[in-house]
């Protein structure tokens, strides 16, 4: 489906009956990597699965995307759908987003999840490595940022070349705004603190991308939060261990 919000078009499913769990996709990648976990595991939530500004079947305009930015998409999103508070739930750059969405609509924040994904601010170093992509996007496409980045999003060969051809296909204006919007997001982790809902911090074993232990140290700022170290899980748990993820959410969400 799709529906006008902050003047562009917002492609996004919503499925299922229960409290509301958004889940956010990561960068360069789209709704779809949810949707095998969400129809056969989350039975008991309302799904709701937005793609990103410049990502999917959403609209790519120009400009940089600020993680407050698509977090204001989100809630014009909630508010087409007369969705009060949520679950917000984002994996990678969609924890970016979640927690944007924290920080601008805490009183929407049902509960928050954060699969493997950081709260800091890029190093200058991984800030100089966005802006170097940016570059490349621009004079080879997208294919410049699968050939980097899918290969470091999981050990499983199927994961790797679905995820290549996912990224490959989504737009490179839309690649560059998001790359612009996280080489300048802010240092997030003093949200945690502040946040009075549950929370589910979810790390895979062999991410390649993002820190066990980092993740571990964001699940004990959090007041309510759970910490699920996934074994056979890198970057990609929603694929290479969907049943585990799943039952966290429902543990964490639906049963404390
Ligand atoms: C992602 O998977 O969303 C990205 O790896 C996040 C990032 O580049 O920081």
């Amino acid at each position: 489906m799709k529906t006008k919000i902050n003047d562009i078009q917002l492609g996004y499913d919503d499925f299922g009956r229960g409290p509301a769990l958004v889940l956010i996709h990561g960068f360069g990648l789209n709704r779809t990597i949810w949707l095998n976990m969400a129809h056969l595991y989350l039975k008991g939530f309302r799904v709701i699965l937005p793609d990103v500004r410049g990502h999917g079947e959403s609209d790519a305009p120009s400009g940089v995307y600020d993680m407050s930015l698509l977090a204001q998409d989100l809630a014009g999103l909630l508010d087409h759908l007369g969705v009060g508070s949520a679950v917000v739930a984002g994996h990678s750059m969609g924890g970016y987003i979640a927690l944007a969405f924290a920080e601008i609509c805490p009183k929407r924040l049902a509960g928050l999840g954060l699969i493997t994904t950081r709260t800091e601010a890029d190093s200058p170093e991984k800030s100089a490595d966005r802006f170097q992509m940016v570059r490349e996007v621009q004079e080879q496409g997208a294919s410049a940022l699968a050939d980097s980045l899918a290969p470091r999003l999981s050990d499983h060969k199927a994961i790797i070349q679905s995820m290549h051809k996912m990224i490959s296909g989504s737009s490179p204006q839309g690649i560059i705004g998001a790359l612009k919007g996280m080489a300048e997001r802010p240092d997030r982790t003093r949200i945690l603190a502040t946040l009075q809902v549950p929370a589910l911090v979810a790390a895979g074993e062999q991410d390649k991308i993002i820190s066990l232990e980092k993740a571990r140290t964001i699940s004990q700022l959090l007041r309510q939060g759970h910490f699920v170290s996934l074994k056979k899980a890198g970057h990609m748990p929603m694929l290479e261990v969907p049943s585990i993820l799943a039952g966290a959410f429902k543990k964490v969400f639906l049963e404390s």
